[in-house]
């Protein structure tokens, strides 16, 4: 017992002993930064994914006479965390993701510090090289698995966005097809077509399928896969999977925006399996854990808080984290309640945008270990005044409910779950990168 609570602090500390450095770091931004010199090397890593032709934020970023005019409004952006999209708070729980998107706090200085000294272009000679984005349309797992597609494509339906128009989504729904059981190793989403890129704005697939023995489920498919842009794909942790079954449904979430020309387009999801007969060690399925569920009573101009206990009833280790609320989302924190007692935030967003559905996966040396037993907590505030932004009217009564305009409240939670014996090679293993971790700095 002794030793589960000391690996599951040991990957705390190291979650919070990697934030100093970035933390002193901040003091070493350049004091008169230039783009050529200082920015351009920043926008490549953390803004051309989405800024960039032929991608879904509204201008580029690449050269500077395209970045100059937004200098102000970059800045503003920048200064409080808006962009690059990333809601995950800086200042509690783990900070190691696989897919983190955000700036260094030296980053963000460095930005801040050019726009403030006019935002000069610096020596053209010291422009990087530009950055190489495929235009094709490949897939990004495939030559790593030696293949040349995907084991399986699965296509949403045509959409049409026109020219001008308000935000949409589509939810319709594509079998499967399979007829015997698969295990999934990867996954990437794409929009089918270029054009398409620049009106995709988020895809979930999520997956309704009927496990043998299983409870009533809570009637809510569970994510598959989340794509938005600037993402490659999901690849799973070694020897873990995820369980494909026959009679398997995806039911599409795809945000759509407009880009002021009418496009056609659909995503397409690529699934690479496991060989057949080669069976993963671990499974990780995607569990609903509840703030609230089924019911909320949030009054007009309001701010509210809801709580949900959930024991984990055998040892698990967190791959990922995504909060789901709706328009008056504020913040939600998932906390470990461990058997000792002793409690552990593990991630708080504490300024929740409905736009961006962003999964948070942990990176392999931070995904937290949990021992059987232990609870976790979901706590979700909702804004219901006029200080939320997206809100669309503070003087409505607001319940539990699927429309946007309703509310929800839970964490999408990807765990698997793990014998007590395999919970403690974990463990074991964890402990052995920690302290190489600690040796080397
Ligand atoms: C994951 C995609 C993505 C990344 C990465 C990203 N942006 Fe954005 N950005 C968007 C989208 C989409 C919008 C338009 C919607 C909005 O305003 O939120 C936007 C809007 C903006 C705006 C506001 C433009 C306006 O109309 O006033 C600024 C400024 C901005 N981004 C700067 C940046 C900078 C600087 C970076 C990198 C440090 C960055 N963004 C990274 C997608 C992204």
């Amino acid at each position: 017992m002794r030793l589960v609570t000391n690996i599951a602090v040991g990957a705390w500390t190291l979650g919070v002993a990697l934030t100093l450095p970035g933390a002193a770091a901040a003091a070493d931004a350049p004091e008169t930064p230039t783009f050529t010199k200082d920015i351009a090397p920043i926008f490549q890593d953390k803004c051309e994914a989405c800024h960039r032709p032929d991608s879904m934020a509204p201008m580029s970023l690449m050269t500077f006479a395209e970045a100059r005019p937004w200098a102000r409004s970059i800045k503003a952006r920048v200064a409080d965390r808006q962009m690059p999209p990333w809601q995950i708070d800086r200042t509690v729980g783990i900070q190691k993701f696989k897919n983190d998107r955000s700036l260094t706090d030296e980053q963000l200085d460095t930005i801040v510090k050019w726009v403030d000294a006019g935002a000069p272009q610096g020596d053209p000679k010291d422009m990087p090289a530009a950055k190489h984005w495929p235009d094709d349309q490949g897939w990004n797992f495939a030559p790593m698995f030696g293949q040349k597609e995907p084991d399986l494509i699965i296509k949403s339906y045509d959409f049409t966005m026109p020219k001008v128009s308000q935000d949409a989504w589509d939810k319709r729904v594509t079998p499967s097809g399979i007829t015997e059981p698969r295990w999934v190793r990867a996954i990437e989403i794409r929009p089918e077509t270029l054009p398409g890129r620049k009106i995709t704005h988020h895809a979930i697939a999520y997956l309704e399928q009927t496990e043998p023995g299983a409870p009533a489920s809570t009637g809510l498919p569970a994510p598959f896969m989340e794509w938005a842009v600037g993402k490659q794909g999901e690849m799973m942790r070694p020897d873990t999977g995820k369980l494909l079954l026959p009679g398997s449904k995806f039911h599409w979430d795809i945000h759509y925006s407009q880009a002021g020309e009418e496009i056609t387009s659909k995503v397409e999801m690529g699934i690479y399996f496991y060989p057949k007969g080669q069976e993963p060690k671990f499974r990780t399925s995607l569990s609903l854990v509840p703030a609230a569920l089924g019911t909320m009573d949030i009054r007009p101009n309001t701010l509210s808080i809801a709580e949900g206990f959930t024991v984990l009833r055998e040892a698990a280790r967190i791959e990922s984290f995504q909060p789901h609320m709706h328009l008056r989302g504020k913040a939600m924190m998932v906390e470990a309640i461990l058997p000792s007692g002793q409690k552990q935030v593990i991630s708080l967003v504490s300024d929740f945008n409905f736009n961006w559905m962003t999964t948070y996966v942990y990176a392999d040396d931070a995904a937290p270990l949990l021992p059987k037993g232990t609870i976790l907590k979901v706590t979700a505030w909702h804004d219901n005044t006029v200080a939320k932004k997206s809100n669309p009217d503070p003087n409505q009564w607001v319940g539990w409910g699927d429309r946007t305009v309703d509310e929800m409240a839970h964490a999408w939670i990807n765990i698997v779950y793990m014998k007590d014996e395999d919970f403690k090679i974990e463990q074991d293993k964890r402990k052995a990168t920690a302290t190489a971790t600690t040796l080397q700095q």
